[in-house]
This record gives C-alpha cells, sequence and structure tokens, in this order.
C-alpha cells in the first residue's frame, strides 16, 4: 500500500493515528536536529517531523524539491498551527521513509506566486499542473463539466459522439486538414464544430443531443481563443427559439449555482442585434454598468430603424463633426476631475493603431454645474449641457465623443467604454450578467467578392415572416456601393448569442430543415448547384427523408470556465494549452515528419 491517507486528509481528530503518507517535496526546512518537510499531493500539504533519529538515513539519501516521497508515521497535534492550510494543526512524525522517485530542480517553484514565466510554464506544463492555482482551474472546469452533463442529462439528452475526420463544416474559420494515406492526394478537414453530424442526429430522430466536444479552427488566436478548444454543443428538434433559449437559460443557471453557489433567480436579458449596436456599439455588450452610446449622428447607410441626435452638434461649422460618417458620445461617471494629463493619455489611447481614432473631444460635466471642453471654441455653453442632458449625464460625469467612420467609431467607442468602465472600477469580476442576443441579420455583406456570407453558419434559418423574401429573391448583388438597399440585408436571422460579461459564451439558431430553403441559403452564399452537392449532399439528401424542424446552440466551455474562474486567458482553464502562434511548446509541435511519411502519403513538400 501506497498511502493511507492523502496529503490533505489528516485532522486534529487522526491524532496518534499511524499512517502513510506519498506525495511530492514542497519544502525542506532544516532546524538544528530536526528537519521538517511539507508533502504535497492533489489533495492538499501536510506537514512531516523528520527527528535526530533519520538525520543519519537523510544525509545518507539527501531530499530535494520534487522528490516523490512515502512517509510512514504518526500523527500529531503541532505546536506552531497554520490556519491557512486544511491540516495545519497537525503533523506527521515520521518513523520510516523512502524516495520513490528523484526529481531534478524544476525550473520554477511549484507554488501560487510562482517565479516561472509564461514561456517556462507551458514548456514544463506538467510541472505548471502541479500548482495549486492551475489545479484549481481544471477543478473549476471538472465541476462545470459535471454540472453540465447532470443537467442536460436530467432533461433527456443524449451524449452522442461524433468523428473528427470529415469534411469541412464552415464556422468561419480556417480547416485543419489531415492528409489520408489510403486516399493519396485527398484530406480529411477537422471538424469546426459538429454542426453537421447534430443537424443529421436529428434527422435520425435523437431530439436531444449534447457533446462535450473538441473543435478546431485555424484561426488569429488570442486570449479567448485556441486552435482546439471545447463545445458544450447541443441541438433539440422540435423546438422554437423561445424553448431554446429556456432550456439553456436553465443550464447557465445550474451551472452558477452548481459552480458557484450563485442563484441567478433574475430573468436574462434580452436585446436585439440592432440595439446592441446602436447602444453599445459591440454585438456581445457588457452590461453590468450603464454606460450607453448616444449617437450624435447616425450613418447613412445602417440604423434605418433608428433616430440620432444630429441637432445637438449641426450648424457650429466644427468640421471633425461635421465631415464624419458617425459620431458617439459616451459618459463617464465620475470622470469630470480628470486632468489635462489624464485627458490627453486618453486621446493617446483612442489614436494608438489598435482603435485607430484621429482624436477625442470630452465635456467636463463639473459639479458646480458649468462645462468644461475640447471643443468651448464651436459649442456654447448651453449647447454643451444639451448634448450633457441626452447623453445622461449628472454632475461630476465625463462625456467622451468619438468621430470618424462608422464600423470603426462605433468598435472605438465599445472599447473605450469598456476601458473606461475597467479604469473606473465598474467590471467587477464577483458580478454576472447574462444576456441573450437576438435578431443577428442573416448575412453579411463580403466586400471582395460582391456576395453575401453567413453571419453565423449557413444553417440558419432566416424569421419565419423573412422566408418568403429569401425565397422569392435574387440573392445577387447588381449596385455593390448600395447592397443595404438590397432585400437580404434586412433578413434577420433565427439566432441568437448568449453574453456573459461582455464575452460570447455561446451561440446557435433555428435551423433550415427544408431542402428547398436549404439549397436558397447555399446559392446565396454563392455556391452553384455542383458546389452545394459537392460539399453538403449529405446534407440536402438527409433532408429529403423527413428532417423534423430542429435548433439548438453551442457553449464555448473554455470561455465559460475562464470567466466563472475570473480570468481573461482561456488557456489558464485548459490543462495542455497551445501558444498564441498554435505551438504546442511542451511537445514543440506543430513539426516536420519524416520522409517515409510523406512517402505513404504520396506528398512531396514544395514551401512557397
Ligand atoms: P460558434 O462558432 O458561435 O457556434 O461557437 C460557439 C461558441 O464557441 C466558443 N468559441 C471558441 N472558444 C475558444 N476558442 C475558439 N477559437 C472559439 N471559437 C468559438 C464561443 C462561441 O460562442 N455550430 C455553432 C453552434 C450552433 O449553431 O449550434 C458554433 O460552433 O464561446
Amino acid at each position: 500500500m501506497y498511502r493511507s491517507h492523502t496529503c490533505g486528509e489528516l485532522r486534529l481528530t487522526d491524532v496518534k493515528k499511524e499512517v502513510t503518507l506519498a506525495g511530492w517535496v514542497q519544502t525542506v526546512r532544516k532546524f538544528g536536529s530536526i528537519t521538517f518537510i511539507d508533502i504535497r499531493d492533489r489533495y492538499g500539504i501536510t506537514q512531516l517531523l523528520f527527528s535526530e533519529s533519520l538525520n543519519a538515513q537523510l544525509d545518507a539519501n539527501p531530499l530535494g524539491r520534487e522528490f516523490v516521497l512515502q512517509v510512514k508515521g504518526t500523527v500529531n497535534e503541532r505546536s506552531n498551527k497554520n490556519a491557512n492550510i486544511a491540516t495545519g494543526e497537525i503533523e506527521i512524525t515520521v518513523t520510516e521513509f523512502s524516495i520513490l522517485n528523484k526529481s531534478v530542480v524544476p525550473p520554477f517553484t511549484i507554488q501560487d506566486d510562482t517565479d516561472g514565466g509564461d514561456d517556462l510554464r507551458m514548456k514544463y506544463r506538467y510541472l505548471d499542473l502541479r500548482r495549486n492555482a492551475v489545479k484549481k482551474n481544471l477543478e473549476l472546469r471538472y465541476s462545470v463539466n459535471r454540472s453540465a452533463r447532470n443537467y442536460l442529462h436530467e432533461n433527456s439528452f443524449m451524449d452522442i459522439e461524433t468523428p473528427f475526420l470529415i469534411k469541412s463544416t464552415p464556422e468561419g474559420a480556417r480547416d485543419f486538414v489531415v492528409p489520408s494515406r489510403m486516399n493519396p492526394g485527398q484530406f480529411y478537414a477537422l471538424p469546426q464544430s459538429p454542426q453537421t453530424f447534430k443537424q443529421l442526429l436529428m434527422v435520425s430522430g435523437y431530439d436531444r443531443y449534447y457533446q462535450i466536444v473538441k473543435c478546431f479552427r485555424d484561426e488569429d488566436l488570442r486570449a479567448d481563443r485556441q486552435p482546439e478548444f471545447t463545445q458544450i454543443d447541443c441541438e433539440m428538434s422540435f423546438v422554437e427559439q423561445e424553448d431554446i433559449l429556456n432550456m439553456f437559460e436553465g443550464l447557465i443557471k445550474r451551472i452558477f449555482k452548481d459552480v458557484k453557489n450563485i442563484d441567478y433567480t433574475e430573468k436574462v436579458e434580452r436585446m436585439t442585434w440592432e440595439d446592441a449596436m446602436w447602444n453599445y456599439g459591440n454585438d456581445k455588450p457588457d452590461i453590468r454598468f450603464d454606460i450607453k452610446l448616444l449617437n450624435l449622428k447616425k450613418p447613412s447607410t445602417v440604423f434605418t430603424n433608428k433616430t440620432d441626435n444630429a441637432s445637438l452638434i449641426n450648424g457650429v461649422d466644427f468640421k471633425v463633426f461635421d465631415e464624419a460618417e458617425t459620431v458617439i458620445a459616451i459618459s463617464i461617471p465620475g470622470a469630470s476631475e480628470y486632468t489635462r494629463k489624464q485627458t490627453d493619455e486618453l486621446t493617446e489611447w483612442v489614436k494608438r493603431p489598435q482603435i485607430g481614432m484621429k482624436g477625442l473631444v470630452f465635456i467636463k460635466v463639473n459639479t458646480d454645474g458649468t462645462y468644461k471642453s475640447s471643443v468651448d471654441k464651436f459649442y456654447s455653453e448651453d449647447k454643451l449641457k444639451a448634448i450633457a442632458t441626452a447623453a445622461n449625464a449628472k454632475p461630476g460625469d465625463l462625456i467622451l465623443i468619438l468621430a470618424g467612420t462608422e464600423e470603426k467609431t462605433r468598435k472605438a467607442t465599445s472599447d473605450l467604454r469598456m476601458y473606461m468602465a475597467d479604469k473606473s472600477g465598474l467590471r467587477k469580476s464577483d458580478e454576472y450578467k447574462l444576456l441573450w442576443v437576438l435578431d443577428f441579420p442573416l448575412f453579411e455583406y463580403a466586400e471582395e467578392d460582391n456576395r453575401w456570407v453567413a453571419r453565423h453558419h449557413p444553417f440558419t434559418s432566416p424569421k419565419p415572416d423573412q422566408i418568403d423574401v429569401m425565397i422569392n429573391n435574387d440573392p445577387v448583388i447588381k449596385d455593390a456601393a448600395n447592397y443595404l438597399a438590397h432585400p437580404y440585408a434586412n433578413i434577420k436571422a433565427n439566432a441568437y448569442d448568449m453574453v456573459l460579461n461582455g464575452n460570447e459564451i455561446g451561440g446557435g439558431s433555428i435551423r433550415i430543415f427544408q431542402k428547398e430553403l436549404q439549397e436558397k441559403m447555399f446559392a446565396a452564399l454563392g455556391m452553384d448547384k455542383e458546389e452545394q452537392q459537392h460539399k453538403f449532399g449529405f446534407l440536402l439528401g438527409a433532408f429529403e427523408y423527413g428532417a423534423p424542424p430542429h435548433g439548438g446552440l453551442a457553449f464555448g466551455f473554455d470561455r465559460l470556465c475562464a470567466i466563472l474562474g475570473g480570468s481573461e486567458s482561456i488557456r489558464d482553464f485548459i490543462a495542455f494549452p497551445k501558444n498564441n502562434s498554435g505551438r504546442d511548446v511542451m511537445l514543440d509541435a506543430p513539426s516536420t515528419i519524416d520522409d517515409k511519411q510523406f512517402d505513404e502519403l504520396q506528398i512531396k513538400l514544395d514551401l512557397k
């Protein structure tokens, strides 16, 4: 028997027990003739006391950090108790020990505040995983996993595995491809998601499917994106959007309860895509804080149903605003005291290439009721006051205004909104706010090819009352400059995203389930009949055999874990993640392969 107890288990009630522990040496501290050793395993740390009688043996077998040690001994009450650890009231007086394995000196300390940098820890990820901080993240991941599985099981969902060696599933990224030895010159694609398979399972009658599954996407990486990541992927038959929203609000609330002991009883807010973009500049707004955009000038092309506040800025011959496509203001609570230096810094911040604005206009709404702005030359105090009122600014607030082209300005204002909220401490890590964003446009315009692309994916259905618009109109865009006038530009999708604290944690849609509509969709995306058959013949074929109405969604499992664990980076919640260049630095992958492997695949490398 290697151990009778774990290193996190023993308490005062165990005093006098004879025990055997096994684990890793955390620290060795020598005090005169006695030695204290902390021994660690997955469950905790226990202090070991080696008395003088073991000195000769210790000298002959010196112990170092991360040695694998087995000890036998007696549990005793500690004189010097440590309230910070669960076993802090006891120690083991060692009678016998044996070294199960040695360790070379680890490249960084296995502690919460390790001295190892990111790269080093990634290289020695198996050591990094020994650290408590990382272990806690994986434990959280596992509890999210269990909670999701329990909920889905209780609701009759069935876990069904789908293949990895498949044909392209379009989710908007590039495919990872795998050459086939048995079919020379042909390639599998790894799934960007199991999308088409889960739909086929609906055709097969498995009306509630789920899978916690790896997805592969060759895209540019960020803190919240990995080339292989995990989804909680779900699909249901005989459902409408409302059924899906209710079912998966239930799932997320259950996860909150099981994992964080949070009773999320309030109704999950809902917002249309258009409102999200208009009021927050973003389709995944963080609504934990109530800063909304004031649209002072809307572009002539989008937001046809919205009214701006142009009268507040027009007529003073201020060219920056007059010549801009879009002018947007936000009011930051309690920031009117910003100094010149601070507003200059903000101006520099918006001018950075990532944000790309030319400058920043500010209006200080002073607590004494006066106004001070960077455009005093153009705007009278009355006009400033009118803007401030429209922006819902209170005395003590600072209004920031950006002007420029629509897309850039809206995004910049959204980024500035988040930046200022962080600065003002408005984004509290222990506060969670869920939001459904609904009614996305079905199509996006791809300027380079002058055609439509699917905003979500090609299997998403239009809103029921807009199916006719799709069927009855030719998708070809004749007037590229005026593409927004095309009837397809206004078709809304039966799609939804779930947003948590400004992060898209999940998304899905009600699907197209009629062959004709699916063909029309493929055609709208520029696929002729032949290409449709080549890429999706299997799905179109399946739709001929009684496909039920269906819909679903997928949660980004890693993202959900990262947010619940209070981290920006999903890497911290993945046992063996890749770095930002998509490399596994521990394995040193990707790497070249042997000539023999190329020969077998009948592939000759000719790098450009
Ligand atoms: P979608 O592409 O929106 O939908 O993906 C679902 C969720 O997966 C997460 N996610 C990612 N997480 C980490 N790294 C990535 N590279 C990455 N890409 C996406 C996001 C996202 O909300 N088949 C559809 C779902 C459906 O329609 O049912 C799909 O994959 O949190």
